[in-house]
């Protein structure tokens, strides 16, 4: 790899700024001063940046039980990011695979491996995510039917022209729906539920494939094993 590219990935310049530091002499590779931007280096070469000695970080597959009031957008807003609570090195590296509204919680995986992101968020793919939703009216009867009918064969949500991918609906009790999509419209759970005449009020994602939270609390995270990474 190149120099400029090897200090653009282990640092936060960007590629022009890390070029420019080469330029000016503030690298050391294996503890000779280079300016030439376009020396290659290996992964096992000593590369010293002001100091210190940049590593590639390689790719991470994290999944974390988002709270409330934590966004998952990757730009800094009112609330904290999912990727402020993943203590790796370079966080902000980590993107969210098919984001989570700030007032949902539940499972929210992070990588920076843009395929396996696809795979997942792909409706092509088809990979399932079951939500738990809490209904400000109650679901049962003849509307639940009717309800469970709606979904399987794809509802046309408000200002869209396209029905959503069949969805598989099962309460719990009165007020507590579990739907199943296989894709991740803006919002498509609060919306498919609107479009019935009802609300949302509380929303939980319990799963994304074959990935649960199991017993990790809200707030915290871990690395996936290799057979969770391999599932999808
Ligand atoms: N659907 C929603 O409405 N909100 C979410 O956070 C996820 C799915």
């Amino acid at each position: 790899m190149r120099l400029d590219r090897f200090l653009a990935e282990t640092t936060e310049l960007t590629r022009s700024l890390a070029k420019r530091a080469v330029q000016r002499g503030e690298v050391n590779v294996n503890g000779v001063r280079i300016k030439q931007a376009a020396t290659q280096v290996a992964p096992t070469d000593r590369v010293e940046w002001q100091g210190q000695r940049l590593e590639l970080v390689g790719l991470r597959y994290v999944m974390l039980h988002k709270p409330v009031d934590v966004e998952c957008s990757a730009r800094r807003g009112l609330y904290p990011r999912a990727v402020d609570l993943i203590d790796l090195p370079r966080p902000e590296r980590l993107q969210v695979v098919g984001r989570l509204d700030v007032d949902t919680t539940g499972l929210v995986l992070l990588t920076d491996d843009g395929q396996w992101s696809h795979r997942i968020t792909s409706p092509r793919r088809r990979c399932p995510k079951v939500y738990h939703a809490t209904l400000a009216d109650p679901l049962a009867g003849e509307a639940l039917t009717q309800a469970v009918e709606r979904f399987a064969e794809g509802i046309l949500l408000e200002g869209e022209e396209k029905p959503t991918l069949p969805a598989k609906l099962a309460m719990q009790d009165s007020h507590t729906a579990e739907l199943t999509i296989h894709e991740g419209r803006y919002h498509q759970v609060k919306r498919m539920f609107a479009a019935l005449g009802n609300r949302v009020v509380a929303l939980h994602r319990h799963s994304v494939g074959p990935l649960e939270l199991g017993g990790l609390e809200q707030g915290q995270w871990r690395e996936l094993r290799d057979e969770e990474i391999i599932a999808f």
